[in-house]
């Protein structure tokens, strides 16, 4: 029997890239699966067997309170919240002192506050069916201090710290809380920006113990296991997936 059979999954920004791949790999492996994303969510979840995809933004409190309703109405449960929306490969590289202050706050507001103000709308569910999981797709870049992205490092990085402190909070009502941290990942966002992505793909490729470009489904296999019945005794983890460019 698939190991996730009659549990509910939530993936945000789920209709493309890593996120996408997560959701396919959720819905094979028998979950339900609902896609939040501020575009194409209908589309991409009517490639599953009752999925659903509901249109807005994880970073206002009215769209995820109301996103998380819609989905525990339909499906009378949630298990599982794959927090991976972020604002990623639109950011431009800059020095620090060259990004906005709107740009920042905006990158924080949906990067970490997304996360937050998902968490906050699906726990009383899962605490509802005595447990659950929550899965934070932070980033690589934080192992590394990556320079001239400052508030999308800082942004993962406090998805780290939210994690571990989520995990805490949330043990005693079983619901464990891990993040994964991708390596430099080959997506429709970052084939967008070819330039970027040429120059940060071979250095990333380099930086490897296995020496090749990183695909949404290499994220797969530990998503599976950080939301399956395996890792019920694993919270506050950081994965890095990133094929061997960092060992913790
Ligand atoms: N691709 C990489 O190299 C890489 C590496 C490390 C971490 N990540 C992280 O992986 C995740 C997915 O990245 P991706 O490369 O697939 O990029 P992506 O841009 O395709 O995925 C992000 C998704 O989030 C959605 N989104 C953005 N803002 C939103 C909002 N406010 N509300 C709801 N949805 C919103 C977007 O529409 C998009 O579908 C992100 O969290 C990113 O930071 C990516």
């Amino acid at each position: 029997m698939p190991s996730l059979e009659g549990k509910v999954a939530i993936v945000t920004g789920g209709r493309r890239g890593i996120g996408r791949a997560i959701a396919d790999g959720l819905a094979a492996e028998g979950a339900k699966v609902a896609i939040l994303d501020v575009v194409g969510a209908e589309e991409a979840a009517a490639a599953y067997d009752g999925g659903v995809g509901l249109a807005g933004d994880v970073s206002s409190e009215m769209d995820s309170a109301r996103m998380v309703e819609a989905v525990a109405s339909r499906f009378g449960r949630i298990d599982i919240l794959v927090n991976n929306a972020a604002i990623f490969a639109t950011l431009t590289m800059k020095p620090f002192t060259e990004i906005a202050l709107d740009d920042w706050r905006r990158v924080l507001e949906v990067n970490v506050g997304g996360v937050f103000l998902m968490c906050r709308a699906v726990v009383p569910h899962l605490r509802q069916q005595g447990g659950g999981k929550i899965v934070n797709i932070s980033s690589g870049t934080f192992f590394r201090g990556v320079p001239f992205m400052l508030h999308y490092v800082t942004s993962k990085a406090a998805v780290i710290g939210l994690t571990r402190a989520l995990a805490r909070e949330l043990g005693p009502d079983h619901i464990c809380v891990n993040a994964i941290a991708p390596g430099y990942t080959v997506t429709e966002a970052t084939l967008e920006h070819d330039e970027a992505h040429a120059r940060v793909g071979a250095v990333s490729v380099n930086a490897r113990a296995l020496k090749r470009e990183q695909r949404p489904e290499d994220l797969v296999g530990s998503a599976l296991f950080l939301c399956g019945p395996g890792s019920d005794f694993v919270t506050g983890q950081t994965f890095a997936v990133d094929g061997g460019a960092h060992f913790q």
